[in-house]
C-alpha cells in the first residue's frame, strides 16, 4: 500500500491504520492542516488512495464551535476530495437521529448535532472525489495509553456517569482498520457500515469492560441521557447494520467479547501507541 496516504495518523483510527498499513505514507499536523488547500495538494501528490481519518471529533466541542467544525469536517474534506484519486472518508452513525436504529447504508440521514451535520456534509464533499468510499463507524475503542476513548476512560477507574439509553455498536479500532485495509486493497467504493457485531447500550458496554478487566464496577453509575445533559444531542436508538460487510468482506467484524479479549491481550502486553 505504498501509494496510500493516511491523513490524521495521530488519532485513534489513524493510529490503528498506521499499524495495519506500515508501508503507507502518513501526514500529521502541523505539517498538513486539512484546512490548508495547498498543503493538502502537496501531501496528496502521488497518492492513489487517501484515507481521511482527520476530523474535529469532540461532539460537544463541535456544538459550541460550529464554524471550526465546518471548516475542518466539511471544507477540509473538500480540499482532500479535490485531489485524491480515491478517497476513503471516515464518517459516523451520528449522521442519524437515533429514532429507528440500527441503520443500513441506504437509510436517510437526519443528524441531531453540529458534529453529525458537519460529518454528513463531509460525506457530500467526499463524493466530489473521482472515486469515493464512505466508512460509517461508531464508539471506536482500543487499548491505547494516553487516549480518551471509552475503554481507556473506564480503565482509568475514575467515577463515571454512563447513559443507559445510548444504544450502538462498540468497534475495536484494530478490527475497523483491518476492514478499511481490505476496502483500500480491493478498491471498493460506496458507503460501508463498519462497526462491531453487537449492539448494546453504553452502560452495558462499560460493565462488560469492567468484568473483562476485573475492575470494580461500583464507580460506574447508570444514568439517562437526559440526566447527563450533554451539550450536543445524541442519537439514542442508533447502531449500524453490517449485513453488507458480512456478505462482501473477508474481514470479520468482531463481537464485543472478542474485541474486549483482544484489547485485554494488548493491555497485558503493555501495548504502547
Ligand atoms: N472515535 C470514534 O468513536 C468515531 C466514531 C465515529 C466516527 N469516527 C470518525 O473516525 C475518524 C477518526 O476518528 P478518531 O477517533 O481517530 O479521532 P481522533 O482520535 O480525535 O483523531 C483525529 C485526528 O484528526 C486530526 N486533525 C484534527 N483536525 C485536523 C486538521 N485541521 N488538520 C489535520 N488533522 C487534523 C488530529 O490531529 P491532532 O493530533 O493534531 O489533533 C487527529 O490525528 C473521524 O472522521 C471521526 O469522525 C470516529
Amino acid at each position: 500500500m505504498k501509494d496510500t496516504l493516511i491523513i490524521g495518523a495521530t488519532g485513534q483510527v489513524g493510529g490503528a491504520l498506521r499499524k495495519a498499513m506500515p508501508d503507507a505514507r502518513v501526514t500529521k499536523r502541523p505539517e498538513v492542516d486539512i484546512r490548508d488547500r495547498a498543503a493538502v495538494e502537496r501531501a496528496c501528490a502521488g497518492a492513489q488512495t487517501v484515507i481521511l481519518a482527520a476530523a474535529l471529533t469532540a461532539v460537544d466541542y463541535c456544538e459550541d464551535h460550529p464554524n471550526e467544525a465546518r471548516a475542518i469536517n466539511v471544507e477540509g474534506t473538500r480540499n482532500v476530495a479535490r485531489v485524491a484519486p480515491h478517497l476513503i472518508y471516515l464518517s459516523t452513525e451520528y449522521v442519524f437521529d437515533g429514532e429507528g436504529g440500527p441503520y443500513g447504508e441506504d437509510d436517510a440521514p437526519s443528524p441531531l448535532s453540529v458534529y453529525g451535520r458537519t460529518k454528513l456534509e463531509g460525506e457530500l464533499a467526499a463524493r466530489e472525489a473521482k472515486q469515493w468510499t464512505i466508512v460509517r463507524t461508531t464508539v471506536v475503542f482500543s487499548y491505547r495509553p494516553g487516549s480518551k476513548n471509552f475503554l481507556m476512560q473506564v480503565l482509568s477507574g475514575k467515577p463515571m456517569r454512563i447513559p443507559v439509553d445510548q444504544i450502538s455498536n462498540p468497534t475495536l479500532a484494530e478490527n475497523l482498520a483491518e476492514a478499511i485495509v481490505e476496502l483500500a486493497q480491493r478498491r471498493l467504493t460506496g458507503i460501508w457500515n463498519l462497526v462491531g457485531a453487537d449492539r448494546l447500550d453504553r452502560y452495558d458496554f462499560a460493565t462488560r469492560i469492567a468484568e473483562r478487566f476485573e475492575l470494580d464496577a461500583s464507580q460506574l453509575t447508570p444514568v439517562s441521557t437526559r440526566e447527563l445533559a450533554q451539550p450536543a444531542a445524541r442519537p439514542l436508538n442508533a447502531g449500524l447494520k453490517i449485513d453488507k460487510a458480512r456478505r462482501e468482506l473477508k474481514t470479520r467484524l468482531l463481537t464485543v467479547d472478542e474485541a474486549l479479549n483482544m484489547a485485554r491481550r494488548q493491555w497485558r502486553l503493555g501495548a504502547r501507541p
